[in-house]
């Protein structure tokens, strides 16, 4: 079987000033060297210090977008350049929040994911349905087409994750069944094979996002195909990121 390193991403949003930075130290105590990758994405006026504080590489740190230019004339944007170059490792891009929010189109989402590559950067390429896709019966379908749309075509294992998060499990409490996740997981494996063959494709990480938490991360990494999580709301604090992590390192 191919191996995948486990990831636990932290998505902070639009949340954390300088205070917040204590967190990362005391996550840096507890998890001096994490048997899984160790991400951080906090918003962009933390990322230099986040990442000079993270710089021994336990944990890696990420922005949470970037533009489809790679500069320019585009007041209050962030090119992916800019990113790499206050140390992040990794970009979120395709995130729900930023689809809905500011209208973000799969088209777009491959381009920036194309900037953010030839930054050098890492990418993790968000994909889910909200509830309406999901009691219409159209789960598949659109993550299908959010994948094909999103994701460019020099991808590998080493420079994509894909984070399945169904925008109705975001921040909501609410997840999807254990089987339900599977079903999606298997699916996008499947179709990383497809489209990139057994190599790329078996050796891509597919993170779960949505809700999750402490209490419910050990059964969610235990489901097939799921290779580590993107947390928000359980991430911004060192107590409740910790114990997830320690769920992923004594995962299968
Ligand atoms: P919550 O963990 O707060 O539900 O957020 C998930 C998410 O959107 C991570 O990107």
């Amino acid at each position: 079987m191919t191996y995948r390193k486990k990831m636990a991403a932290g998505n902070w949003k639009m949340n954390g000033h300088w205070a917040e930075l204590s967190e990362v130290s005391t996550l840096l105590e507890r998890h001096p060297n994490p048997a899984c990758d160790v991400l951080l994405c906090p918003p962009a006026t933390l990322l230099s210090r986040m990442s000079d504080m993270t710089v021994d590489g336990a944990v890696m740190t990420g922005g949470q977008d970037c533009h489809t230019d790679e500069n320019g004339a585009h007041t209050g944007d962030i090119a992916a350049s800019m990113l790499a170059d206050a140390g992040a490792d990794y970009v979120i891009l395709g995130h729900s929040e930023r689809r809905a929010d500011h209208t973000e189109e799969d088209d777009d989402v491959r381009t920036k994911a194309k900037v953010a590559l030839n930054a050098g950067l890492k990418v993790i390429i968000c994909c889910g349905e909200t509830l309406a896709e999901r009691e219409a019966a159209n789960t598949l379908d659109i993550i299908g087409g959010q994948l094909a749309g999103s994701i460019p075509d020099n991808v590998t294992g080493e420079n994509m994750v894909v984070a399945y998060e169904p925008v109705w499990a975001i921040g909501t409490g609410k997840i999807p069944t254990l089987d339900q996740i599977g079903e999606v997981h298997d699916f996008i494996r499947a179709q990383l094979e497809r489209r990139f063959g057994e190599g790329v494709g078996r050796s891509t990480r597919i993170l779960y996002g949505g809700s999750v938490k402490a209490g419910n991360a050990t059964e969610i990494f235990a489901v097939s195909n799921v290779d580590g999580a993107l947390v928000g709301g359980a991430s911004l604090k060192a107590g409740d990121f910790s114990p997830i992590i320690d769920a992923l390192e004594a995962s299968k």
